[in-house]
């Protein structure tokens, strides 16, 4: 690893300036208009891939391009999947960013912009790393596909039936995905959970248009009150979910689990100056670490009804909405909840006013297994870059994807972290720590070497 690892002390800076060029374009795509920028950000991975020499294509979708690439085959060598997005969250509030966000900036060690760690500084560590090898070895010791997306931040959708048309192409040992965090500053982390999530607006319409809330106000449905009236219902006091059947297929933590998340080195006192805020709260009977990773929850996204302007407006409504999602945990289905929820909903709408539930988009929750000999090779591999074992934890977020590559692919996820949970990830003023991007390149060259190990 020696020669790798001085093409990666030689190679620093011209990294961040790589990094920086992919982080300039606004590959936002939820945002129509900045299609053209989410297709040039596939053809600048593009160009890097076919710099390496490695088979890259990109496959145009009813949405956003994939890019695939595959480095030379190495005969009875593991094949790794590396698995990324390209496109980034809505930059928005943009008044509240120090710098702009597609203007990457350096500030105290940190790279700030729109997708520095989630997930295009991450992301290109897995790229950085087979550049180092084919420079400094001129071959790499396993074989690597990568799959990199640009919908991730919209529901993935075109993906699942790409994957499923594609399975001898994508055909692989394990799947590699650096989209989550470190446990904390100087804590290495693998993830082995992740929540699932089911996501949905709720539309009601009262009378044909806004009314005098003195002329009619009491004697029409406010569909405004009835929609905090719906939404209220559906969690009691105590952090419980009250849809019919939702806590069914929970699977209750173990003590072994729960005590082995009590011995991680979690600040709450910490944790709450990050947010600013005075109080945790949850689901009654389980601690914070427990209700951010390992319970499902219910959280409004959104809320619009009636007057937002400036000043007072005595008016009654004629429409009230709101997006909201649940976090599920593994073996919750998505679509159990929502036929359960639909019908919840139904119940609780008065006479008088019309409801409509979008669902937008719903994925299970997953747990990859400890007990493997990839994850070992993992652990080894961020030793080698980050200087100390990775602790083992459950995330909160979500990342579909990874339940479609067990069932359709029927392997493994590794999900290594090299971000920070006050990234700012979807957030004002992104950030990735210039030295994780650098620790993640060496940890992830490392882990090319120590899955070669593994043998087939
Ligand atoms: N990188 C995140 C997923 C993530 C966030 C993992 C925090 C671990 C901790 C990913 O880009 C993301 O934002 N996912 C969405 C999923 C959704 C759009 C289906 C999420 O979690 O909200
Ligand atoms: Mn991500
Ligand atoms: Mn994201």
């Amino acid at each position: 690893m020696k020669a790798i690892d001085e093409y990666l002390a030689a190679n620093k800076d011209r990294f961040e300036d790589d990094l920086c060029e992919l982080l300039r374009i606004p590959s936002v795509s939820a945002d129509s208009k900045h299609r053209q920028d989410v297709e040039r950000a596939a053809g600048w991975l593009h160009g890097q891939f076919a710099k390496l020499g490695f088979r890259t294509e990109t496959v145009k979708t009813a949405g956003h391009p994939i890019v695939l690439a595959e480095s030379p085959h190495v005969d009875g060598a593991p094949t790794v999947l590396v698995y990324g997005h390209y496109d980034v969250q809505p930059p928005d509030p943009l008044d509240q960013w120090t710098t702009p966000p597609f203007e990457p900036t350096r500030r105290d060690g940190n790279l700030y912009a729109r997708g520095a760690t989630d997930d295009k500084g991450q992301m290109l560590t897995h790229v950085k790393s087979a550049e180092a090898w084919m420079a400094a070895e001129g071959r790499l010791p396993v074989n690597l596909k990568y799959l990199i997306e640009g919908e991730e931040e919209v529901g993935s959708h075109n993906l699942y039936d790409f994957i499923d048309q594609h399975k001898d192409r994508l055909a692989c040992d394990v799947v590699v995905i650096s989209d989550t965090s470190q446990f904390g500053r100087g804590l290495p982390a693998i993830t082995y959970g992740l929540r699932g999530i089911a996501y949905y607006e709720l539309r009601l319409t009262g009378p044909k248009q806004d009314l005098h809330s003195g002329t009619f106000g009491g004697a029409v449905v406010n569909p405004a009150n009835t929609l905090c009236r719906m939404l209220t219902a559906l969690i009691d006091q105590r952090g419980r979910i009250q849809v019919p059947g939702f806590y069914d297929d929970v699977l209750p933590l173990d003590e072994h689990e729960r005590k082995q998340l009590g011995s991680l080195p979690f600040d709450e006192k910490k944790f709450m100056e990050q947010i600013a805020v005075d109080a945790v709260a949850g689901e009654e009977g389980f601690t914070t670490l427990e209700r951010r990773g390992a319970r499902p929850t219910f959280d409004i996204n959104g809320l619009t009804s009636g007057y937002q302007g400036e000043g007072a407006k005595t008016v009654l409504p004629a429409k009230a909405s709101a997006k909201f999602s649940f976090r599920l945990v593994p073996n919750q289905d998505p679509q159990k909840i929502s036929a359960s929820l639909e019908k919840m909903l139904r119940g609780l709408c008065p006479r008088g006013i019309k409801m409509e539930l979008i669902d937008f988009h719903g994925a299970p929750g997953v747990v990859v297994p400890l007990d493997s000999p990839y994850i070992e090779a993992a652990a080894k591999a961020i030793e080698h870059g980050f200087g100390r074992r990775p602790l083992f934890m459950r995330e909160g977020g979500s990342i579909p994807v990874v339940t479609t590559f067990k069932q359709k692919l029927g392997v493994d996820t590794l999900l290594l972290g090299w971000g920070l949970d006050d990234d700012n990830a979807h957030s004002p003023n992104e950030k990735f720590s210039l030295a994780d991007f650098h620790r993640g390149i060496r940890a992830s060259a490392q882990l090319w070497a120590e899955l070669a190990a593994l043998k087939k």
